[in-house]
């Protein structure tokens, strides 16, 4: 097998890369609902699409969305010999969900180390196959899995996902400010819901307001990376396990995650390397 041109990228405060690992992307937002998960899987599509072998961690212990939004449903992963899980496989995404590997409901009455320790696990007991990327879809605001990951998980760069109202807007600030706090690079704001399409006839207008992706960009100094329409069906492609750039691969919302997509490419790519990461050669017996 040929080996990937994408290379590792340095993480906050030094953290040196997980193997099989090369780059972490984390999707955050200071509100609940805004998309995260949405954006989430339609980007690690998009990044396949473009060639890129991805993983999505789904980070959202309390109330995780990958399961579904993949189409892996209520799938269990297998254990390997040296005690690792195999990922599950949906539409080509390597992925680990708290939804694979406990009841329904159970995670619920967990407290923060429990949480912590599920995270942590998920990420470094599954047996992830040589990701160029790492997307991790996080819970909302700025609790004990958004602590977790800034202290111990070396995250290459983050999105902030937003709704244009003016309260999704006051809270990007809670998200940006824990990430420049703990040292973590930010690639831009990702605006969702911007507009809304008519499915009946086909005109968007801006229910939510205007303007307001590009007010955050600008306050923040962080570019708008992609402005996506509330459209009835990114939720039923979503909900159906497909989501829209691999239900409707030439649609103009699949355009949308597809620059999406070379943008964070161009990102990450544009940040330091790290050589401190070399895969273990393989050998061949
Ligand atoms: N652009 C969109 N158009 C239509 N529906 C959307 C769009 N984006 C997200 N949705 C729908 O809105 C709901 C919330 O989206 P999603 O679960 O991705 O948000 P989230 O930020 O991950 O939420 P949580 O904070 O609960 O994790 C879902 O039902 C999803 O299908
Ligand atoms: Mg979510
Ligand atoms: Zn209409």
């Amino acid at each position: 097998m040929t080996e990937s041109i994408i290379k590792s990228h340095v993480a906050q405060n030094g953290l040196k890369p997980l193997p099989n690992i090369k780059n972490i992307i984390a999707v955050a937002s200071g509100k609940g609902g805004v998309g995260k998960s949405t954006v989430t899987a339609n980007l690690a599509l998009a990044l396949a699409a473009q060639g890129a072998r991805v993983g999505v961690l789904d980070a959202d212990i309390y109330g995780p969305s990958q399961p579904l939004m993949l189409g892996v449903g209520d799938k269990r992963p297998t254990a390997l010999e040296d005690k690792k899980m195999a990922p599950l496989i949906g539409h080509g995404i390597q992925t680990m969900s708290i939804g694979y590997l406990v009841e329904a409901d159970t995670a619920t009455i967990w407290r923060g180390p429990m949480v912590s320790g599920a995270l942590q696990q998920m990420l470094k007991d599954t047996a992830w196959d040589k990701l160029d990327y790492l997307l991790v879809d996080l819970p909302p605001g700025t609790g004990d899995i958004q602590l977790t990951m800034a202290q111990k998980i070396p995250v290459t760069t983050a999105l902030v996902v937003t709704t244009p109202q003016d309260i999704a807007l006051l809270d990007v600030r809670k998200a940006y400010n824990m990430f420049r706090k703990v040292g973590i690079d930010m690639a831009g704001v990702v605006e969702n819901m911007a507009t809304h399409t008519c499915s009946e006839c086909g005109h968007s207008e801006a229910i939510f307001g205007s303007g307001g992706g590009d007010r955050i960009a600008r306050q923040y100094d962080l570019p708008l990376l992609a402005q996506l329409p509330l459209q009835l069906n990114i939720r039923e492609h979503a909900d159906s396990g497909k989501p829209t750039v691999v239900a409707e691969p030439d649609s103009a919302v699949t355009k949308i995650f597809l620059d999406l997509a070379t943008k964070v490419q161009a990102n990450i790519a544009a940040k330091k390397v790290d050589h401190s990461s070399k895969f273990p050669p393989i050998v061949v017996a």
